[in-house]
């Protein structure tokens, strides 16, 4: 039974899932190459601890327990001998996983199973960075990880039902729903939201409106609880970037970026991340247009 687990990357949302995993009972190393990262990481996670104590959804013993379970580390190699699971969640680049997976794959033990967090890439060619592909499958957490209910659970060619029943598992004592699909680019949800996302921009690129008024359409207009602009932000426009030229390159013409996207990620406005993406965040993380 997976108990120990190490999460690769310490962004937006690997910091989320080692959060939820530690609050349900796993012990959990969050690591970064980036030793500013992890102190980032930190500190918004013992803000959430706070809200979560206030909001009366954790006790303060509860949150001592959680924080007990959960540590923070540069070294990859040094951590990833004694884990059960690995979770990955660095950025949507191809290159940036198989290095990460060639090294687990070297210095894991034998029974450890390997998760990647993607939002649109294939599970089969990422398990195929590993002599183990029958312990690789994608398993895709939502943001914020903390909130939302369900992990999609993607098989490649190669994973066996093992693997996919330690994930489900594992996503089940985190207190996620799971669905559980073959392995296509964007899955179920990314092939959607990119579509849904690239629209607005191509949107506010022709002039039909300010992104707040886009947003409230869709909102009100489509009963969706955000709107693509503060969703887009959200994310991570680059993030947002990268799932549309994968897509794009793999599913074809629909799924061209938007310019004005390319633009806002050229011009470092990444969204909530950065402080500013569609929306300015730098005055205490209220949206102003
Ligand atoms: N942002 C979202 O809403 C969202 C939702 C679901 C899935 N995803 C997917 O999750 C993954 C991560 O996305 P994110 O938004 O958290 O990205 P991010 O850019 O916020 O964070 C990525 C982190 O990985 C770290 N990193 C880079 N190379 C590394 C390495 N070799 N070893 C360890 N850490 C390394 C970076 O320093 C950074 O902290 C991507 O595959 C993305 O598609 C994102």
């Amino acid at each position: 039974m997976v108990q120990q687990l190490v999460v690769v990357g310490s962004g937006v949302m690997g910091r989320g899932i080692a959060y939820v995993a530690a609050a349900n009972g796993f012990e959990v190393t969050l690591v970064d190459i980036e030793q500013h990262l992890l102190a980032s990481a930190q500190h918004e996670l013992e803000a959430i601890a706070d809200k979560a104590i206030i909001r009366g959804k954790l006790t303060a013993e509860e949150v001592d327990h959680l924080f007990n379970r959960l540590s923070y580390s540069t070294d990859l190699v040094g951590t990833v001998g004694r884990a059960d699971l690995v979770i990955e969640a660095v950025p949507e680049r191809l290159d940036i996983k198989r290095t990460v997976f060639e090294t687990l794959d070297q210095q894991a033990p034998a029974h450890c199973v390997f998760a990647t967090n993607t939002s649109t890439m294939s599970p089969t060619e990422i398990a195929s960075f590993t002599k183990r592909p029958e312990r690789v499958m994608a398993m895709h957490f939502f943001n914020p990880v903390h909130r939302m209910p369900l992990v999609e659970l993607a098989r490649g060619l190669e994973t066996s039902e093992e693997t996919v029943s330690i994930c489900e598992d594992v996503a089940r004592r985190m207190g996620k729903e799971t669905v559980v699909i073959q392995a296509f680019p964007g899955f179920v949800t990314s092939r959607i939201s990119a579509l849904v996302g690239n629209e607005a921009f191509y949107m506010l690129q022709e002039g039909l409106g300010t992104p707040e008024e886009i947003d409230k359409a869709i909102k009100l207009g489509l009963n969706y609880p955000m709107g693509p602009f503060e969703l887009g932000d959200l994310v991570g426009l680059d993030t947002r970037l990268n799932n549309l030229r994968y897509l794009h390159e793999k599913l074809g013409e629909k799924y061209r970026p938007a310019p004005l996207l390319e633009q806002y990620v050229k011009a470092g406005r990444l969204g909530r991340k950065t402080g500013r993406g569609v929306y300015d965040y730098s005055d205490s993380g209220v949206k102003t247009p």
